[in-house]
């Protein structure tokens, strides 16, 4: 088999720089070790940056986005028993964010992909990258029991965190960053109304909570718990009791019990790779970077990333230029440590850090405190969850 770009993962990374270089006319095949129910119907986050949106509508997989999105104008941070809204729209020159379940970004990539002949070979074992830093570069792989070759120009490394491309770069060529957080978050899916139109972003004695959706029935919600906690500890009733809790006394908002569709322990980890290429072997999302979740960037980082490594790919196909291939790292890195930053801050802001005495909790109320009646304090939060500008 050839191809011009060979991708590995089928998550929006890979899925979105396929669908790109499709519209640039350039060539690729996406390996996925995953069936298409797995990776349609896997529960991730669900908040998508302005930019991130204007992205898909522009490239033409938005429609139903648009149609079934949820627009949201602003967020609640709750602090000292009150809460206390960001005009996200307001401060930013109408900027908003979205919600819509990753997921279903990844139904509507696989259906343009497929709809276009685009080639997804699902179900892939032992694959593996071999001459990256040659004119030829390979991935090998098993499928339907048979071993397989991919020739390609260039590899593009999608894989996610736990990915094989990242780890077939020589450990001497790479500097890791690696920041683990003492705490986790519980996640659950429920059938039951928001209980708030907009999130809201909880800082509370016991542990951090947030109140998000995935629908007008569908809540999402999280609360910190311990790294290692363990799900079979949480029944529905204790989850709700806590949720309440740290809710606390809204006035009126009531938190509903639902059925719970899902649950899950999600580690709290920031990381990233440098440089996030070697050779023709080109790293993108979460194979390169994870942010804590707290500002919901995984995704939109993602996004930028492909979108950086698609337009260097079309320079590439289309004078033989190689600036952007060579500038790819340093110009994705820009961004992701500024995400970094905006996702630490928002997670050292938010959440209990049982292992430290009450003065952090106090610098962490007077940062609240600042932030919510400072319109420079709030913009810069603002701008930041919206989604920064891409650079170029
Ligand atoms: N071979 C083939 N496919 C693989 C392999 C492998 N060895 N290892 C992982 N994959 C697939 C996974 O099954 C997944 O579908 O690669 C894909 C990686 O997708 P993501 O992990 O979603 O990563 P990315 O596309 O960078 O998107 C980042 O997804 O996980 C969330 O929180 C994360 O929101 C962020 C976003
Ligand atoms: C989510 O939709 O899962 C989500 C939203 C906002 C966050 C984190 C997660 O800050």
């Amino acid at each position: 088999m050839r191809t011009q770009v060979a991708i590995v993962g089928a998550g929006p990374a890979g899925l979105l720089l396929s669908h790109l270089l499709h519209l640039q006319s350039i060539r690729s095949v996406v390996l996925e070790n995953h069936g298409r129910q797995y990776i349609e119907e896997r529960i991730r986050a669900g908040l998508l940056e302005q930019g991130t949106v204007d992205l898909l509508v522009d490239a033409g997989v938005g429609e139903r986005l648009k149609r079934e999105r949820l627009v949201h104008h602003g967020i609640e941070l709750r602090f000292g028993g009150r809460g206390h809204r960001i005009d996200l729209s307001g401060l930013t020159g109408g900027r908003t964010v979205s919600i819509y379940a990753q997921h279903e970004v990844i139904k509507d990539l696989v259906k343009a992909r497929l709809d276009a002949g685009g080639q997804i070979l699902f179900e892939v074992g032992d694959v593996s990258v071999h001459d990256v830093t040659g004119a030829t570069p390979r991935v090998r792989f098993r499928k339907d029991g048979g071993a397989q070759e991919l020739e390609c120009d260039f590899i593009a490394g999608c894989d996610g965190f736990h990915g094989i491309c990242r780890d077939s770069i020589p450990a001497g060529a790479l500097t890791l960053h690696d920041q683990h957080y003492p705490f986790a978050w519980l996640g659950v899916l429920a059938e039951t109304p928001p209980v708030s139109p907009e999130l809201i972003y909880t800082h509370h004695d016991r542990g951090f909570a947030l109140f998000t959706m995935r629908t007008t029935r569908i809540s999402r919600l999280y609360l910190q718990c311990a790294p290692d906690e363990d799900i079979a500890n949480w029944p529905d009733d204790r989850i709700w009791q806590e949720l309440r809790t740290r809710l606390g006394d809204d006035g009126g908002r009531k938190l509903r019990d639902g059925p719970m569709l899902q649950k899950g322990i999600t580690a709290m980890r920031g990381f990233v790779v440098e440089p996030m290429q070697h050779g023709r072997l080109f790293l993108a999302g979460d194979a390169a970077h994870i942010v804590p979740p707290t500002g919901a960037k995984g995704l939109n980082l993602a996004v930028a990333d492909v979108r950086i490594l698609s337009r260097a790919l079309a320079e590439h196909y289309r004078n033989g230029g190689t600036a952007l291939l060579d500038s790819y790292s340093e110009v994705c890195l820009r961004r992701v440590w500024k995400v970094q930053r905006f996702s630490w801050w928002m997670t050292s802001m938010l959440h209990r850090f049982h292992d430290e005495g009450p003065l952090r909790q106090r610098l962490q109320l007077a940062e609240l405190d600042y932030l919510t009646r400072s319109k420079a304090a709030s913009t810069s939060l603002a701008e930041n969850y919206v989604g920064l500008p891409f650079d170029d």
